[in-house]
């Protein structure tokens, strides 16, 4: 259909403007939506879904059954409010549209009090066939999109793989992944893939790779706790943690992992933890220097711990190599910090290994803030923030 020119500026001026008012803080009263009420979705925007895992008067039982009533050819915003309770189930989200999941809570601030957990028993991935199959919570358009293969890069997502959502939210859900009770092999209790997701107020729980944000992912966690054990932040793609807890429930390979991709473009993809704890999950753990910051998945590794609180079982060389014998270092491997505090960031020792790069106020400029790391995909364009909530709290 062709558009006359004043129509095709009006329609353009329509698609922009709704375009930006996805992105940034929720338009709406958070609090007022999440508060327990008697009549639950007081204070939610129209068309609200309601879960409840004991079915008292709500739309669905089940996330997945609420995100599927969705569908997936739809592009208008989609709001769940999801009641207190334990829910024993995977949630896949594929769709594009903006879907943002809320757990009921009288205190919106604080993810130690959170209401509403997802928990699934994990599988065997081995048996499965690649780690994206074991994940609580998947964001991606297609299964291949997640998957995360073998090798220096990963599996070969189909060249014309779109992308998925554009603006996923989740607050105050906790997201457990329950195979073991230590690393064992890779269970994910999150999964991001071409798309882009925003968790505020949140729990991850396993022990091995918590945490995969896959190709074109771009994430952002805020005040939320991560708890691992193995490589447990891993990927691709491009993740922001910011003002929250990693808990080590023991140590093993490094708390990251990450492999660089060779773009066309210059690209930012890593892990970015700033302004955060890095403490051990209880006082019984023995594992003093024991927790490397991390180890290059592939030589293309990038990650910088900012700003960040770490405990006595962080390992005193900071980073590590991945082996003795396959170190996977060279010199793209950026393996960083900046201004990290606490016991566990001994100076002196980080300078002998000779691994952990200290970064100048200067080196770090290029890396200090969500507009200068996000990037749209297929373009590269940075400034790609939309779709993360800068005023987050309720
Ligand atoms: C969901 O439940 C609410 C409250 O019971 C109701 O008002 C609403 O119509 C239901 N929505 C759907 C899509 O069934
Ligand atoms: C859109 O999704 C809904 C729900 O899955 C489905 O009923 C409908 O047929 C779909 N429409 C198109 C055009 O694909
Ligand atoms: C957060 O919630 C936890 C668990 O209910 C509680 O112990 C703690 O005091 C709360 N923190 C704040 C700042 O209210
Ligand atoms: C996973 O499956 C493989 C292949 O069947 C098997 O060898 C292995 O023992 C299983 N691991 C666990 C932890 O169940
Ligand atoms: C979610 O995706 C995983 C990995 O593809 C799959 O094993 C699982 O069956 C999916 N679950 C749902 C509820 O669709
Ligand atoms: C959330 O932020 C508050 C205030 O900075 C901090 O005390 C708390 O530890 C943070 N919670 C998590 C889970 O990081
Ligand atoms: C401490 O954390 C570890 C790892 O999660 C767990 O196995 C152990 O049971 C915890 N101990 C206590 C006393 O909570
Ligand atoms: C990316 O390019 C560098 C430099 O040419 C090379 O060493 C590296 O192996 C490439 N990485 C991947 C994952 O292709
Ligand atoms: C790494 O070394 C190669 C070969 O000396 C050089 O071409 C490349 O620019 C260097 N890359 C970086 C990121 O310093
Ligand atoms: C540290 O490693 C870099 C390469 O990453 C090398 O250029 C430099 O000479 C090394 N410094 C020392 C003191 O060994």
């Amino acid at each position: 259909m062709a558009l006359s020119r004043p129509l095709c500026w009006a329609y353009l001026v329509t698609v922009l403007s709704s375009w930006t008012a996805l992105g940034d803080a929720l338009p709406y009263d958070r609090a007022a939506c999440q508060a327990p009420s008697a009549n639950p979705l007081e204070g939610c925007p129209e068309g609200t879904l309601l879960v409840a895992a004991d079915g008292t008067s709500a739309n669905f039982t089940s996330i997945q059954d609420a995100i599927l009533s969705l569908g997936d050819n739809g592009s208008t915003t989609a709001t769940i409010l999801v009641l207190p309770g334990t829910y024993s189930e995977q949630v896949n989200i594929t769709r594009p549209g903006p879907l943002t999941l809320l757990g009921q809570t009288g205190a919106p601030n604080n993810a130690s009090a959170n209401t509403v957990t997802v928990i699934f028993e994990g599988l065997n991935v081995t048996e499965a066939g690649d780690n994206a199959h074991s994940s609580v919570l998947t964001v991606s358009p297609t299964l291949e999109a997640s998957l995360t293969g073998m090798g220096p890069s990963g599996y070969p997502v189909p060249e014309d793989t779109p992308f998925g959502n554009e603006d996923f939210r989740a607050y105050n859900i906790d997201f457990v992944n329950d195979f073991s009770d230590y690393a064992v092999m890779p269970e994910l209790a999150v999964s991001v893939s071409y798309a882009n997701a925003g968790f505020y107020f949140c729990g991850f729980y396993s022990y091995q790779d918590t945490v995969y944000i896959g190709k074109l992912g771009n994430a952002y966690f805020y005040n939320s706790t991560i708890a691992g054990e193995v490589d447990f932040l891993y990927g691709f793609g491009t993740a922001w943690i910011q003002s929250s807890e990693l808990l080590l429930r023991s140590c093993g390979g490094g708390i990251t992992a990450w492999k660089g991709t060779n773009t066309t473009f210059d690209n930012k993809y890593g892990v970015y933890i700033h302004d955060s704890r890095v403490v051990k999950a209880n006082s019984s753990l023995q594992i003093e220097g024991e927790c490397p910051l991390g180890r290059p998945w592939n030589a293309q590794h990038r990650s910088i711990f900012a700003n960040n609180y770490l405990d006595d079982s962080v390992a005193p060389s900071g980073y590590i190599a991945w082996g003795s014998t396959d170190p996977r270092t060279n010199n793209y491997t950026f393996m960083a910090e900046y201004n990290d505090y606490g016991p566990g960031f001994d100076l002196d020792a980080r300078l002998a290994e000779n691994l952990t790069k200290i970064l100048t106020e200067e080196e770090y400029k290029e890396y200090s803030t969500v507009e200068v790391v996000f990037q749209e995909a297929f373009s590269g364009k940075f400034g790609y923030v939309g779709w993360i909530d800068t005023s987050p709290e309720a």
